[in-house]
């Protein structure tokens, strides 16, 4: 059980990150979090280290005997871990080197009880990839939110659902798509949220995954994967961790323990500017549509104040000029980088169908006139000022793309 120590549940969010996970510092006699970068350790005699590799083999923690193997186990990593795993009310986090290392090894070790999965779609391209391809050995049915009941099969061990969906920003309810899946496990990719703005196993997922990549790192520089569930599935999910080699670097874990005291301001002054974006890009003629949660009729299911506690930093646009209005728009920002990946304090823009969507099923593609802003922390005064501009001069007229994308 994780412990929130001198912090306590009663403290806000804001107060349990910048703690969380750093209980021992003051009794180490240091202030920043320490990093051990160990390959492996010093065992005490052949008894002990054998008996802590036979504990963090079997999936827990480590004993007297030590951390044997940096493979297995690693004190930075598991610093932020519990950190993770407090923000998220879990009993625990495992982490890895990326988000797919950590869908890729949740998955496995569910498959202990059948190989056929149910995803609810839209999802993340790679995920939807893994799932498709059926690399990992799992049969997939692939659903909308509202047919999770009927594509569950005494066979099926994992119900993989998003929200908010990557990259249109779809709502779904967590609480429903658990009740229609029984007994199966429901896996919440949560990444757009951030335990900042959603904590999927208080609505009775099993697991909450993260693309640490992202908001929980928050600066780009930092690649990684984490899920927060109870111990019990901790125990199962960190002996695949330990084989499959996927364990998240120590100077990973420091950067995206780092993130952690900012998340909540980053998140609520990034949200906070997205949600001015959404209406201003909403009344722009170039933009059939704006998909953001916060914008009336994009939350059928009242979800926005109950499940999700603010519609986040990310929205996805519309152009009515389709693909070609797609590309001119992205060569014509000047504040917002041409890149995948989002969360950071930087705001960046893709054309999801051509690149994190890319290997999707066409039909379940995202269209071709949309585009993905991931809002930073830049002013949103800046950013309007060179969406409008983007827009006037790159959409509305095409022929102008070159020269404001030259200025
Ligand atoms: C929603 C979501 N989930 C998972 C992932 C995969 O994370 P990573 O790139 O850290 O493996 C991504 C990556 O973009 C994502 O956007």
């Amino acid at each position: 059980m994780t412990s929130n120590g001198a912090s306590g549940r009663e403290d806000a969010f804001e107060t349990i990150a910048v703690r969380a996970g750093r209980d021992d510092l003051t009794a180490l006699g240091v202030h920043a979090l320490p990093i051990d970068l160990s390959t492996t350790n010093p065992l005490p005699d052949i008894d002990a280290g054998g008996g802590s590799y036979e504990a963090i083999a079997t999936g827990g923690h480590p004993t007297e005997g030590g951390n044997v193997y940096g493979r297995l186990w690693n004190p930075t990593v598991a610093r932020f871990e519990e950190a993770l795993a407090t923000l998220e009310g879990a009993d625990e986090a495992v982490a890895f080197a990326s988000g797919m290392a950590t869908f890729s090894a949740t998955l496995l070790a569910a498959m202990n009880r059948g190989r056929h999965v149910v995803a609810v779609r839209p999802l993340y391209g790679g995920t939807d990839h893994l799932l498709a391809s059926g690399l990992l050995g799992a049969e997939t049915t692939f659903c909308a939110p509202a047919e999770v009941g009927d594509a569950v099969r005494a066979d099926t061990c994992l119900v993989v659902m998003e929200t908010p969906c990557n990259p249109t920003l779809e709502l779904i309810d967590i609480a429903a798509v658990v009740a229609a899946s029984g007994d199966v496990p429901v896996m919440v990719d949560s990444t757009f949220a951030t335990p900042v703005l959603q904590n999927p196993l208080a609505h009775g997922a099993a697991f909450a995954l993260h693309s640490a990549t992202k908001y929980l790192g928050g600066h780009g520089d930092a690649m990684g994967g984490v899920v927060a569930t109870s111990a019990e599935w901790a125990t199962a999910i960190r002996p695949v961790r330990a084989i499959t080699g996927g364990l998240l670097h120590p100077l990973g874990a420091y950067l995206l323990h780092r993130g952690l005291p900012t998340l909540a301001l980053r998140v609520r002054a990034q949200q906070a500017t997205a949600g001015e974006l959404a209406v201003l890009l909403a009344q722009h003629p170039a933009v059939a549509r704006v998909h953001y949660p916060g914008l009336p009729g994009s939350d059928p299911h009242g979800l926005l104040g109950s499940q999700l506690r603010g519609p986040g930093a990310m929205l996805a646009l519309d152009l009515a000029g389709g693909y070609a209005a797609a590309q001119a728009f992205t060569g014509a920002l000047r504040l917002f980088t041409h890149a995948v990946s989002l969360g950071g304090v930087d705001s960046l823009v893709q054309h999801p169908a051509s690149l994190t969507h890319r290997p999707v099923a066409p039909d379940a593609r995202p269209g071709a006139g949309i585009v993905r802003l991931s809002i930073g922390l830049e002013s949103g005064a800046d950013l309007w000022r060179d969406l409008e501009a983007a827009l006037d001069a790159a959409v509305l007229d095409p022929s102008m793309a070159a020269q404001a994308s030259a200025t």
